[in-house]
């Protein structure tokens, strides 16, 4: 597949410079004309059009989204000890010891015991890939913390950056041999990409410590324990339709008890039960031994991040079967029903009012007002009759329950194939909502596949595009590159997802975060590290068409055909009710420089001037990066319109979108 690949882009090279030759020996071509339908509205663009798939791979969550500094902060990943080390010198006679309270706290078992007879004793926490922090701002820290009979001890807080050199300090002195929480704040002192925090014991004393935990203070509108401001903003930025939550196969789990339960991940946050990320080993080319999910960013948090980005919440649950590329464990159905309660529970939680018992529990986290949820799923990349079985149960009783609630069903890992002709056959026959397709394929496929939806049954299920991402080289190898060649792909391919509004209801990209040194899948559509983050030029498309979606589709043609790839040209066009605009959407996918006439049939009056935007490149391996985030940007000029006819020169390799009032 790498060779095939390879191939490919050397070809499209190839043909590149044959164009441009051309373009440069003056062979300059005449001007396709394509005619805009401007008043015959196809469909409606759903507002659910293109969104969100988050999941918690990358570091997408833990070290990631979610802003806690200390990485196993309560003790309770499988090695107790894993990500702190002893911080004691040569006259140092102190112990760490980790205890287990055993069923008196089931979902937080572990505490650490700090013990010091003499000198400076304590625990470093090295973070997730170190800690991101910034000179000036406010750091919040927090312990439960009990001191031991007779002992009445400090522990001294330090940051310190990557020499050990302290960049800001604070301590806490438990007043109590209970357990109770105590708060400090500090500022630091310099910006450091990787520093750590010491916790430290100084003198004679002895103390047991349990969530030691370090949130900036600039978290996502000022929440204390909140989300990393700077990622949510790019969600923010891109007007998302919904948030599909929690993944991804992490809704499977490699075995059902690692499956994702979002009754755990609610509540106080030392009350969540804190389990393995399945991705931690998943790709032996990235290793991730020490990746958990503490939950600290769980259902209440997920539904309040949709309501901030005004995004429907879509929540996967597991349909009763682990990942079948792991254990394929499956649950059987007769003892189907907790998952069934689960997601019954669920739409509660998420709408019922603050008196019913699961409505209560929001309301106790503070949101009594309801989420406003309208969809769920059933399942993430199930398959086989298996799957189809276990759905039919779902179905009944969601149905039953909530015939309000529309849902998600999966069609596999594959758009096409064995697997997905069986699921999509059953699907349809079932009359199900919507159909959830993924693909990850290569650029020439997101190219050839624009007209996919052209044939589909207009009566039939709805289709919800939720993964999808080109790959320059295979599906998740680990050379895979955010380039252009994939994000221009993709926008041709978009303009058929946009064409056919009738069918196509939801589209999100995928994977949504990566962190750059806590990766396992790439592909992704924004990338972070410790301080920084950037969207990619597959960031720039995304947003490009969510924020310019229009409400209603209407056809642009060639040769009375809709255009999806001939000569390299891909167009889509929406009409804005609420703007009075036209939204015309144009990819050049060539290497040559090439031109068209967008006459506009139908429409009473068209403005002479518009807006023009355009993200191209004539390197299909650019990529936008930390140090260069714009490389792959929109460039906005504006352009006259004569006579309904919109003249575009197209730059090679381009995605264009017109705007224009009508
Ligand atoms: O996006 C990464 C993974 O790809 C998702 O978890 C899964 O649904 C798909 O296979």
């Amino acid at each position: 597949m790498i060779s095939m690949a390879n191939k490919r882009t050397g070809l499209l090279a190839f043909a590149a410079v044959l164009a441009t030759c051309a373009a440069t020996t003056g062979h300059a071509q005449a001007p396709k004309v394509f005619t805009i339908k401007a008043n015959e509205i196809k469909a409606e663009v759903a507002p659910t059009m293109w969104g969100l798939f988050f999941e918690d791979i990358n570091q997408g969550a833990d070290g990631g989204l979610y802003a806690e500094l200390v990485k196993n902060r309560s003790f309770e990943f499988d090695v107790a000890g894993m990500g702190w080390k002893e911080i004691k010198n040569k006259d140092t006679d102190g112990s760490a010891l980790y205890q287990n309270r055993g069923n008196a706290n089931p979902a937080n078992r572990r505490y650490v015991q700090l013990k010091s007879a003499s000198g400076r004793y304590g625990l470093a926490n090295e973070g997730f890939k170190g800690m991101g922090i910034k000179q000036g701002m406010q750091y919040d820290f927090s312990v439960l913390a009990r001191q031991h009979e007779g002992s009445s001890g400090s522990l001294l807080v330090e940051l310190v950056d990557e020499k050990g050199t302290v960049i800001g300090s604070t301590s806490v002195k438990p007043g109590s041999t209970d357990w109770v929480k105590y708060n400090a704040s500090f500022v630091a002192n310099a910006t450091v990409p990787k520093a750590s925090l010491n916790v430290v014991l100084t003198g004679k004393s002895g103390m047991d410590l349990d969530m030691i935990s370090l949130f900036p203070k600039d978290t996502w509108k000022g929440r204390k324990g909140g989300l990393r401001a700077d990622m949510v903003q790019l969600l923010a930025d891109m007007k998302p339709g919904f948030f599909r939550f929690p993944g991804g196969c992490i809704v499977e789990g490699r075995t059902l008890d690692e499956r994702f339960q979002w009754k755990k991940t609610i509540g106080n946050p030392e009350d969540r039960e804190l389990i393995i990320n399945r991705w931690n080993v998943e790709f032996k080319h990235r290793l991730s031994p020490d990746y958990f999910q503490s939950f600290g960013l769980g259902f209440f948090e997920y539904f309040q991040l949709c309501e901030d980005i005004g995004a429907s919440p879509l929540p996967i649950l597991n349909a009763g079967m682990a990942c079948q590329f792991n254990t394929a464990e499956v649950v059987p159905l007769d003892e189907l029903q907790p998952y069934i309660q689960d997601a019954l529970d669920l739409v509660e939680f998420a709408n019922g009012p603050a008196t019913s018992p699961w409505g209560k529990k929001r309301a106790e986290m503070g949101h009594p007002e309801p989420f406003h949820m309208t969809m769920i799923g059933v399942g993430n990349e199930n398959w086989g009759p298996q799957y189809i079985e276990r759905l039919k149960v779902f179905t009944k009783a969601i149905n039953d329950k909530y015939p309000e609630i529309k849902i998600v069903n999966s069609s596999g890992t594959d758009p096409s194939g064995d697997r997905f002709d069986y699921l999509d056959k059953e699907l349809r026959a079932m009359n199900v909502d919507i159909i959830d397709e993924h693909y990850y394929r290569a650029p020439q496929w997101f190219l050839e596949n624009a007209g996919r939806y052209d044939n589909y049954d207009r009566k039939g299920p709805k289709v919800f595009a939720g993964e999808y991402a080109a790959q320059s080289v295979r599906i998740a190898s680990p050379d895979n590159k955010n380039n252009w060649h994939c994000a221009m792909s993709e926008a041709a391919f978009m303009t058929g997802l946009e064409r056919n509004a009738d069918v196509v209801v939801m589209a999100s990209y995928a994977p949504l975060f990566a962190h750059a040194e806590g990766w396992q899948w790439t592909p992704d559509l924004i990338w972070v590290d410790n301080l920084r983050s950037y969207g990619t030029a597959n960031y720039q498309v995304q947003k490009l068409f969510s924020l310019n979606k229009g409400t209603h589709v209407i056809p642009v043609l060639l040769d009375n055909k809709a255009v999806t790839g001939q000569d390299g040209y891909y167009a889509s066009a929406t009409i804005d009710r609420k703007t009075n605009e036209l939204i015309l959407k144009v990819v050049n996918s060539t290497g040559k420089r090439q031109s068209g006439a967008f006459v506009i049939d139908g429409a009473k009056k068209v403005q002479a001037k518009g807006s023009l935007t355009v993200i191209s490149s004539t390197n299909l391996e650019a990529v936008n990066s930390f140090e260069a985030p714009d490389t792959i940007s929109p460039k906005v000029s504006s352009i006259s319109i004569k006579n309904k006819r919109i003249n575009l020169d197209l730059n090679p390799y381009s995605v264009n979108m017109v705007k224009v009032k009508i």
